[in-house]
């Protein structure tokens, strides 16, 4: 091909002066890195200081405790280790999955003490003792949770990604009293998504847990 094509093959002191964005980046690039860097860095270290003025900034694996559906875990971990991560990839727990990992999806929804948590926006660090339970601790023994057994019934998924999140969301959602109506229970499971459009026999599932704990 034609090095007109590609200028870039050029020597460099016989390419025009193009004004291109790719230009303007080399140039800015490094005025800027070296204009930027510094003060961000310091900005951030000050800032930090004073949020946690006796605390020193950690960095590093270090050693953590967990409390996991009723197992006290030993973990070594990085401050930045999200809950979620923590769960999959060092302890094996994949019942509890990752849709976005922003928070926008409910996917890894789990509960820490007793309250539906993300656990994608969730340090692990953050938990230490603190009572987590994922969706492996939800059964007990052989006998599934009603929350569980109600999926099961009423068809409540179909690729079954989302369904952990689903029904973590729904045991507490039924706990919190946010499930007395279908319009209700709709609101307060609205932050759990499901790409397959299973809501309806979810809503299903979650309102006749609802009724049987009404019932008592
Ligand atoms: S993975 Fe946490 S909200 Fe989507
Ligand atoms: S069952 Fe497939 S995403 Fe909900």
């Amino acid at each position: 091909m034609q090095s007109d094509l590609f200028p870039e093959d050029q020597p460099e002191a016989s390419r025009p002066a193009d004004g291109s964005r790719r230009t303007f980046m080399q140039q800015a690039g490094g005025i800027l890195g070296f204009a930027l860097a510094s003060p961000i860095a310091s900005q951030a270290e000050t800032l930090a200081e004073k949020l946690a003025p006796n605390n020193p900034i950690v960095s590093g694996a270090s050693p953590l405790q967990l409390t996991i559906n009723g197992q006290v875990k030993n973990l070594t971990l990085e401050p930045r280790t999200t809950l979620l991560d923590a769960l999959r990839e060092y302890l094996d727990l994949t019942g509890t999955k990752k849709g976005c990992d922003h928070g926008q999806c409910g996917a890894c929804t789990v509960h820490v003490d007793g309250q539906r948590t993300l656990s994608c926006l969730t340090l692990a660090v953050m938990v230490k003792g603190k009572e987590i339970t994922t969706i492996e601790g939800l059964a007990t023994g052989e006998q599934l949770h009603p929350m569980q057994a109600a999926f099961v019934k009423h068809d409540g998924f179909q690729c079954g990604y989302c369904t952990p999140g689903q029904i973590m969301s729904g045991v507490a959602c039924v706990r919190e009293g946010h499930a007395t109506s279908d319009d209700q229970a709709r609101e307060w499971m609205s932050g759990n998504l499901c790409r397959c459009g299973a809501y309806a026999n979810i809503l299903a599932a979650v309102r006749e847990v609802a009724g049987q704990q009404a019932k008592g």
